[in-house]
């Protein structure tokens, strides 16, 4: 057997086992650092650790739970990913590519991938929320490496169009709803887990890039390959090295994440209730 045929049958038998427990839905969420505490939102949960999917990769990261759950938020069941894997925790292309393939086994229409990242454009703020309109992966990881699996997606999938300009329209219309005004920018990917240096944050501006982060790119890759639609925001949790005179710290990350998790919740139950 193949490679390739091994891992979609691993895939298949992970969407088996969470399709029979907590059943499928047309919304998919990964919640990064900022919605954590999102799942204690969503009414007729059912939850299953990652530890009990067969295949599924595990997070490492303390505060990270690694759970897949499924429950009804704004009158819709959406499916939730509380914790992600990172290619810093010695991931490899398969398994950043695995949660996004189970989805698209589960008949997940449009993928929705939060995280927490550093402003490079200086005039962000810590506590702005940003909407990816593209992203350059400088993570040295590419999660569709290895045998194309024709199932799923083509070898050669387009990137033009990553992110979905409709649901960035959405999302922009829910803010200003909820009474805020969001970013639109270019999210730069790099493998961590140390912080960036303030040389690499100023390549990063000439690059392109608004913000700086160490995970998500893989889950949009991988969604786009299967035909999955993305919304893809960043919550800007402090500034890039270099641009304050201050060290950076996870506990900054943390504490921004703290400070913005109930305006960051209830616009996206706004969110998930117009799409
Ligand atoms: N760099 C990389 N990842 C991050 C940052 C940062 O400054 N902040 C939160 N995640």
């Amino acid at each position: 057997m193949s490679e390739c045929q091994d891992m979609l049958q691993a895939v298949d038998k992970a969407a088996r086992k969470i399709g029979d427990e907590c059943g499928s839905t047309e919304v998919a969420l990964i919640a990064g650092s900022g919605l954590g505490g999102f799942a204690g939102r969503l009414s007729d949960r059912t939850v299953m650790p990652y530890k009990d999917i067969p295949g599924f990769p595990l997070s490492t990261v303390p505060g990270h739970a690694g759970e897949w759950i499924t429950g009804t938020i704004a009158g819709k069941r959406i499916s939730l990913m509380s914790g992600r894997v990172h290619c810093y925790e010695g991931h490899d292309a398969c398994s950043l590519a695995f949660p996004a393939r189970v989805m698209a086994r589960l008949g997940v229409q449009i993928l929705i991938v939060t995280n927490a990242a550093g402003g490079v454009n200086k005039s962000y703020q810590p506590g702005d929320f940003m909407l990816i309109s593209d992203f350059i992966n400088l993570s040295g990881i590419h999660p569709l490496c290895g045998p194309n699996i024709d199932e799923l997606g083509p070898r050669f999938p387009d990137m033009s169009n990553a992110l979905d300009g409709g649901l960035r329209n959405l999302a922009r219309s829910a803010a200003r709803d909820e009474g805020f005004d969001v970013r639109e920018g270019v999210y730069a990917m790099m493998s961590g887990p140390a912080f960036e240096t303030p040389a690499e944050i100023r390549m990063l501006r000439i690059l392109g890039a608004d913000a700086v982060g160490m995970s998500t790119v893989p889950e949009i890759i991988t969604a786009r390959h299967a035909g999955i639609k993305t919304l893809g925001i960043s919550c800007i949790t402090n500034m890039a090295a270099g641009i304050l005179d201050q060290p950076l710290s996870h506990k900054e990350v943390l504490e921004t994440g703290e400070l913005v998790k109930e305006r960051f919740a209830l616009w996206m139950a706004r969110i998930i209730e117009n799409i």
